[in-house]
């Protein structure tokens, strides 16, 4: 949530800025800026509200300098709005902020420190940069001092980068429990949340801790911790392909991601795979693993839903009972834990607030854990005590798609190689290499069935402003998935919800076309789920079946390839993720940046 880039020693810092905050779009996309260093106590600063595409039109060509900061904005306190968008400026114009993260504290500090300065909008930035600017002027103290001190008072998750007007050419830069990283240029340095954004001016990048302080110049970089100690860190080279941040010919991020995934469940078996064609995971993961009493899932959202099946995928396999919890409830709502436990963190970004607040947590109490997740180095990698990567490649587009069916097949993957080590029937029964291979062959065909689904989606869900998704056992965790999926992009009221459960109430609110689509890939079950669909549909309801070949077929319908029993959700998934797509496309919405959100969810 809110994106962050810096640049010092570069002719070109205006390109470079706006070029790094179109690739941090998806951090927030609420209002934007950049203030561009020119010499000394001469800068200009630029704020749009919207996206970058806005800012971009604002920037004149006569705006020329070799620094500069930038922000993409995602709004916590205060509307979007140019006063609220950053950078922030003090009252005297000396120091200039962004800022990512949220500062607790800012009434405290308002009301001890900040009598009598008039602030003007309503952020908590603001009050941050107001508070450095009071420090150095009362206590006479140097912008790096200033800002040292500020840390000592501010309170809160924050991400900072902060330039003072006589002095060009440096950026000061600090972070406590949101993402920002140094890269490394040839006679430049720069700044940014994520390397993705500045990838393109270089690969080589050096990571920042909590509470250290860095120092920015053209042509080095000073790290101290909190005693003032100069901290040597070696840089590491971030292995981002430009070409996969590139849409490509497609029109949006989101469907290129849907494409991508037959490719993602190969590269998975391929990374996970050793020389005798065996899937292998981490030792210290799988032995460690296997000897944990219960599992504990933590996951937000689209990951939350792929624990799920996790969950299932865990027992069977692995035998070993695992619980699955929401991170924001878990945080607050611990269950009672057990003796040997084994925390795994379910994360695409490996930042989100909300998951990194219970890993804090679970090392606090001393637990062992992992983190599954899409981004090498990312907070939540750095801090459980193992990573899985789910080599999906850069997910763009805000809603989840390929990292989903990552997470399930990568769980899948787990499963296989903790029952391995503990030599259950199931895991050894269990032909995970194979079964792989045909879900991303099963899903090549589903990609291939564009057409026919969005002719689905303009019959049933061109209008609608409610729908239901229902299933039973993995479906009813798909159902779950298909509701978020559908409400985030085309923003149809959406629930998903277990088959047998909706005549308990939630019946009641099936009218003449209210959309109803059931999720069946098990036949056993399926029966039932049919006998509900029959149930909505004397009530009015327009339904649609999603069901394995072979299956009965009767009115709207979509075929899934047969697959293993286990892996079902890999491919039901795929439709759900299409009829999103086209619903949200059909009503003209912007797909890949679906109002009020933002792809990495940095605030609690
Ligand atoms: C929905 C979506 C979100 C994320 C959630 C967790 O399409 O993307 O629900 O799944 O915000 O994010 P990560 O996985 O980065 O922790």
């Amino acid at each position: 949530m809110c994106g962050i880039v810096g640049i010092v020693g570069n002719q070109n810092a205006k390109e470079i800025l706006l070029t790094g905050l179109e690739k941090l779009e998806y951090r927030g996309y609420d209002s934007a800026g950049i203030f561009v260093s020119e010499s000394e106590n001469e800068g200009q600063l630029i704020k749009a509200v919207g996206r970058i595409a806005n800012l971009r039109e604002k920037v004149s060509a006569d705006v020329n300098g070799t620094a500069g900061i930038g922000h993409t904005r995602w709004a916590t306190h205060g509307v979007p709005s140019e006063t609220n968008a950053h950078p922030h400026t003090s009252s005297n114009e000396r120091f200039v902020l962004v800022h990512n993260g949220v500062i607790e504290n800012y009434e405290e500090i308002k009301t001890d420190y900040l009598a009598g300065v008039n602030l003007i909008g309503e952020t908590d930035t603001e009050v941050a940069i107001q508070l450095i600017n009071v420090l150095a002027e009362k206590e006479n103290l140097s912008a790096k001092e200033a800002f040292k001190k500020a840390l000592t008072i501010i309170k809160g998750s924050y991400a900072f980068a902060m330039m003072e007007s006589n002095q060009p050419e440096v950026i000061y830069v600090a972070k406590n429990k949101s993402p920002l990283l140094i890269g490394l240029g040839d006679s430049f340095n720069v700044v940014c949340s994520d390397a993705m954004a500045m990838i393109t001016e270089t690969k080589e990048f050096v990571e920042i801790m909590d509470g250290e302080l860095v120092i920015v110049e053209a042509d080095k970089i000073t790290i101290e911790n909190q005693a003032g100690e100069t901290i040597n860190r070696d840089s590491y080279e971030a292995k981002i392909d430009v070409a996969d941040m590139d849409k490509g010919t497609y029109e949006h991020y989101m469907l290129k991601e849907v494409d991508e995934q037959p490719a993602v469940m190969r590269r998975l078996v391929q990374e996970y795979t050793n020389e005798k064609g065996e899937l292998v995971v981490d030792e210290a993961i799988t032995s460690r693993i296997q000897k944990a009493d219960r599992i504990y899932i933590v996951a937000c959202g689209t990951s939350w839903h792929a624990g799920l099946v996790g969950k299932q995928l865990i027992e069977k396999v692995a035998e070993i009972p695992v619980e699955v919890h929401v991170a924001s409830e878990f945080a607050y709502n611990m269950p009672l834990i057990s003796k040997n436990p084994f925390f795994i963190f379910i994360s695409q970004s490996g930042e989100t607030a909300d998951s990194r607040q219970v890993l804090v947590r679970v090392n606090e109490l001393g637990y062992e854990s992992m983190t599954m997740t899409n981004v090498p180095g990312s907070t939540l990698s750095r801090e459980a005590n193992h990573t899985m990567l789910l080599h999906a490649g850069p997910e763009i587009a805000v809603a989840s798609t390929k990292a989903y069916t990552a997470q399930i097949a990568t769980l899948a993957i787990l499963a296989k190689a903790t029952g391995m080590v503990k030599g259950t029937a199931v895991a050894k029964e269990f032909n995970l290499v194979k079964e792989l291979s045909l879900v991303a062959t099963g899903m090549e065909r589903l990609v291939g069935e564009k057409e026919h689904i969005s002719d689905l989606v303009k019959a049933n869900l061109e209008t609608t402003r409610n729908a239901f998704y229902i299933g039973r056992g993995m479906d009813y965790f798909v159902s779950m998935e298909a509701a978020l999926k559908l409400k985030e992009i085309s923003y149809i009221q959406a629930e998903g919800f277990a088959a047998g459960e909706l005549k308990h109430g939630t019946i009641a609110l099936i009218e003449e076309g209210t959309p109803v689509i059931g999720i069946i890939t098990d036949e056993v079950m399926g029966s039932h789920t049919r006998g509900n669909l029959k149930e909505v549909e004397s009530r009015g309801a327009a339904t649609v079946v999603v069901s394995m070949e072979g299956f009965e077929k009767e009115g709207d319908h979509i075929v899934l390839p047969h697959v293993h029993e286990l892996l079902t959700p890999l491919v039901s998934v795929v439709p759900i993720q299409l009829i999103a797509y086209y619903a949200s496309l059909h009503r003209g919405l912007d797909v890949d940046k679906p109002r009020n959100l933002a792809k990495s969810v940095t605030v609690e």
